[in-house]
């Protein structure tokens, strides 16, 4: 992990309030995991005072780039949508514990809303590996979708889930993905990340797949390097119930060990 300052090569807004940073800087290109993120100063003045943690959607290390999709929520994202070309950003990363493969295949990954944004970047790597990968997509409509095509290979499986039905199944993603399971998918591993509710859901109905299941977790963050406390979670773990850091030992935790 390093702060250092990359420089921005490329920001587009890809589907509304959807923004793609590409960022140079080779260190984060060649050392970032899938599951890591970034802790970015987003603007230059004194507001807002603290970093904001944003997940490696990618990398390329040959030429020494990184990507991130953001979705603008607020007055950090707001400033971070209107860099520019050339400007340079500081960052600290690559932070977190990735994920970790149990390696069977295929692997599933569910994704809700921006939590697409780390398993896009674990997908990739995953089908590099020669691995079979599905990914489930779940959004509200076709508006607050990512085109996530764009940013994959093809070879991953895409299913899209929307709760108005304007873009592949109509439903929500857990019901679309145990549609699924009922026609036959056998996932052998499950990596999960987005909305706290659905990461319940999914975590709950876990207990009677009973698959590896993974899942990134999202905690206000204010270090971001394990100093502050600020975004601790009640993990169980050999019959103890303690606090983790999602920003140290997280954010991907064992789903069976988080305390929903
Ligand atoms: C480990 C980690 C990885 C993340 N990766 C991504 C990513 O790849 N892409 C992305 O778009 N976002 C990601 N986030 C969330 C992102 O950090 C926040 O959206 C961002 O900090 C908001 O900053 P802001 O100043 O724009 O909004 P703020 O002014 O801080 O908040 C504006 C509004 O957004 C809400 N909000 C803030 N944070 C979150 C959150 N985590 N989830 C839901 N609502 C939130 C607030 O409650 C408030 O209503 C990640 C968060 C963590 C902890
Ligand atoms: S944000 Fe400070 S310990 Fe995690």
């Amino acid at each position: 992990m390093k702060q250092c300052q990359a420089l921005v090569q490329e920001i587009n807004e890809v589907s509304s309030y959807f923004y793609c940073l590409t960022l140079e800087e080779p260190y984060l290109a060649q050392t970032a995991q899938p599951g890591q993120f970034l802790h970015l100063r987003v603007g230059n003045g004194i507001a807002p005072l603290l970093r904001r943690p944003f997940s490696v959607a990618g990398t390329s290390p040959a030429t020494g780039t990184i990507r991130l999709l953001f979705r603008r929520v607020g007055a950090g994202t707001e400033l971070l949508s209107c860099l520019r070309k050339g400007d340079w950003l500081d960052c600290l990363g690559p932070l977190g514990t990735p994920f970790s493969a149990v390696g069977k295949d295929p692997a599933v990954l569910l994704a809700g809303g921006a939590g697409v944004a780390p398993l896009l970047f674990l997908g990739e790597s995953m089908l590099n590996a020669g691995k079979n990968v599905h990914l489930f997509y779940g959004a509200a409509d076709a508006k607050a979708l990512l085109p996530v095509d764009r940013f994959l290979s093809p070879g991953v499986l895409i299913h899209f889930a929307t709760e108005d039905g304007s873009v592949g199944e109509h439903g929500n993603l857990s019901d679309v993905f145990k549609l699924a399971l009922d026609k036959g998918l056998a996932p052998g591993e499950l990596f999960a990340c987005g909305p706290l509710p659905l990461l319940r859901v999914l975590a709950n109905e876990n207990r009677r797949w009973v698959l590896p299941m993974q899942v990134s977790l999202e905690e206000n963050m204010a270090c971001g390097v394990g100093a502050c406390q600020g975004c601790a979670v009640l993990i169980k773990k050999d019959g103890e119930t303690l606090y983790k850091r999602v920003c140290r030992e997280g954010p991907v935790f064992n789903s069976s060990e988080v305390v929903w």
